[in-house]
């Protein structure tokens, strides 16, 4: 199934009865991300139409909106940065330039010398290299892919036990902290419709028009993230699996690629990994985005913590 149909069952109100056989207790959950002030969609206008800057509520043709063929970035090709020129943009790495923090690392913002921004992912030491292998090995093809609804890669850097990603800044956080709110004033309908066509796009896109499939393995409301004008760009497709080898990362399964709650149970049973696990998960970012509960509600009582369990019973 694709992206698409998925969409298409969220437009109708249809939900899938399916027993859900995530496993609860199979993965551990970070505690210190479960704050839950959600702004739900019934506060929320439900006119598709209330700002035409805004609202693209009509699938477009996915490959009018990127390219993986041709790199344009006046940046260059991807790992062109010194770590002087990134330590200059963040301005030494200052507090005052963190913007937030996972686990793959701390994500701070840099401006370049032409004026560029960028978020400067900066691993943690424990990050380990035989993972970083394999992601640089793909920078140079990641960095190609340019698609409106994609963040960008920038570039990728090692300096001394230094490990940094550069990547496309976008400037009104996630779409979980909108969902939570923590930022913005709640998300309308409409909105939350656009949001969702954005990354149906996205996902599309990185499965079918790139010269070879990609498999985001980590979508999920923190890794979408929002323009001023609530335009949403998948992050972080392509080294989702650095931060899940990650020991400290409490919140992902040790064995499997991906984050607690979004994980698809097929994928979790075999270890085979498809494009179908990337539309699982973007199913649950659907209900997500409906009900505004996080993907695992780790106060909630057993019987309704696992979101997409729940929405199924
Ligand atoms: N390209 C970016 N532009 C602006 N802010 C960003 C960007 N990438 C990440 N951030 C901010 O940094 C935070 C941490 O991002 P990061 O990708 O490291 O972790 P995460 O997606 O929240 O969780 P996980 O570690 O499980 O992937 C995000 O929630 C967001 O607020
Ligand atoms: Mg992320």
């Amino acid at each position: 199934m694709k992206c698409a149909s998925v969409f298409a069952l969220f437009l109708s109100g249809k939900r899938n009865t399916e027993e859900s056989k995530v496993v609860e207790g199979s993965y551990e959950y970070d505690h210190r991300k479960s704050a839950h002030k959600v702004k739900g969609p019934s506060s929320s206008s439900s006119d598709l139409s209330s700002d035409s800057n805004k609202s693209s509520s009509k699938l477009k043709s996915s490959d009018s909106y990127g390219s993986s063929s041709t790199s344009n970035t006046k940046l260059g090709s991807a790992g062109n940065f010194s770590y002087e020129e990134i330590y200059k943009a963040t301005a030494k790495f200052s507090a005052a330039n963190k913007v937030g923090e996972g686990a793959f690392g701390t994500v701070y913002k840099g401006k370049l010398k032409d004026g560029t921004l960028v978020a400067v992912k900066r691993a943690n030491k424990d990050v380990e290299n035989k993972n970083l292998g394999e992601f640089k090995n793909e920078v140079s093809t990641l960095s190609k892919i340019e698609h409106l609804n994609l963040v960008r890669l920038y570039g990728y850097l090692e300096h001394a036990d230094e490990k940094i990603i550069v990547v496309e800044y976008v400037n009104n956080g996630s779409l979980r902290e909108h969902l939570d709110g923590k930022r913005g004033d709640g998300l309308e309908i409409g909105e939350r419709l656009d949001i969702a066509i954005d990354i149906a796009h996205a996902v599309t896109y990185l499965h079918m028009y790139t010269d070879h499939p990609i498999i985001h393995r980590d979508i999920k409301a923190s890794n979408i993230l929002l323009t001023d004008k609530l335009r949403a760009k998948v992050a972080d497709f392509g080294f989702a699996r650095l931060a899940a080898e990650d020991p400290s990362a409490t919140h992902v399964s040790t064995k499997v690629k991906g984050t607690a709650g979004y994980i698809d149970p097929d994928y979790m049973r075999s270890h085979k990994l498809s494009e179908k696990s990337d539309v699982y998960s973007f199913g649950v970012l659907l209900v997500e985005m409906v009900t505004g509960r996080h993907a695992v509600e780790p106060r909630k009582p057993l019987s309704e913590r696992v979101t997409i369990k729940w929405v199924s019973n």
